[in-house]
């Protein structure tokens, strides 16, 4: 068992373990970039070399470990500080939503923001404003409220995908 561990360590510290940049090919990873993530591929081939019952990972970012797990059909836990990094491991944790209810989900928050006024805050934050165009925020706006008006009247699962959905476009609506 020492001799295990020893190669174990030594394997887990020189292979290609940090980078989340082959996640980007892979399903339900790839829905949203987290540059801290572990590779997926790396962490399956752990877990499936191990064998474990259940897996922990008390720093469980976007959820790589748990993701891993379930794909092989492991009990696993994660426990993660950030609210949204948490909120965005949820998400992905919820990749056994149908798609066709996902749609439905997505579809009604984006006839609800297509129909109703913007509120803005009474200040608005620097930050936002560099970020985005006013046409931009605009929009995203009415989407945030759209999301929160109907965001109680869906699953557990389906809040956190559809947040996932639309946070994961932000980077795309982003000024260059
Ligand atoms: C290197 S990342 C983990 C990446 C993750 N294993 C993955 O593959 O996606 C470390 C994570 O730990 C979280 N974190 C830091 N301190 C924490 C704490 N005290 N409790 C829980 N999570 C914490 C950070 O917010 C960060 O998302």
């Amino acid at each position: 068992m020492p001799e295990f561990r020893n190669d174990f360590q030594s394997r887990a510290i020189t292979e290609r373990t940090g980078t989340f940049t082959d996640n980007m090919k892979l399903p339900i990873h790839r829905w949203f970039r987290y540059s801290a993530g572990f590779s997926a591929t790396w962490v399956e081939g752990i877990i499936a070399e191990l064998q474990p019952k259940t897996v922990l990972d008390p720093f469980a970012g976007s959820g790589t470990i748990c993701i891993a797990a379930d794909k092989l059909g492991v009990n696993s836990y994660g426990i993660e500080a950030h609210p949204f990094v948490y909120r965005l491991a949820q998400g992905k944790l919820s990749w056994e939503i149908h798609t066709h209810e996902f749609l439905e989900a997505i579809t009604e928050i984006k006839n609800l923001a297509a129909s109703i006024q913007p509120k803005f805050p009474d200040k608005m934050l620097v930050l936002l404003s560099k970020c985005y165009t006013e046409e931009v925020l605009i929009h995203l706006f009415k989407i945030k409220q759209a999301y929160l008006e109907l965001a109680p009247t869906l699953s557990e699962e389906l809040q956190s995908l559809t947040f996932l959905a639309i946070s994961a476009t932000l980077r795309c609506l982003c000024k260059r």
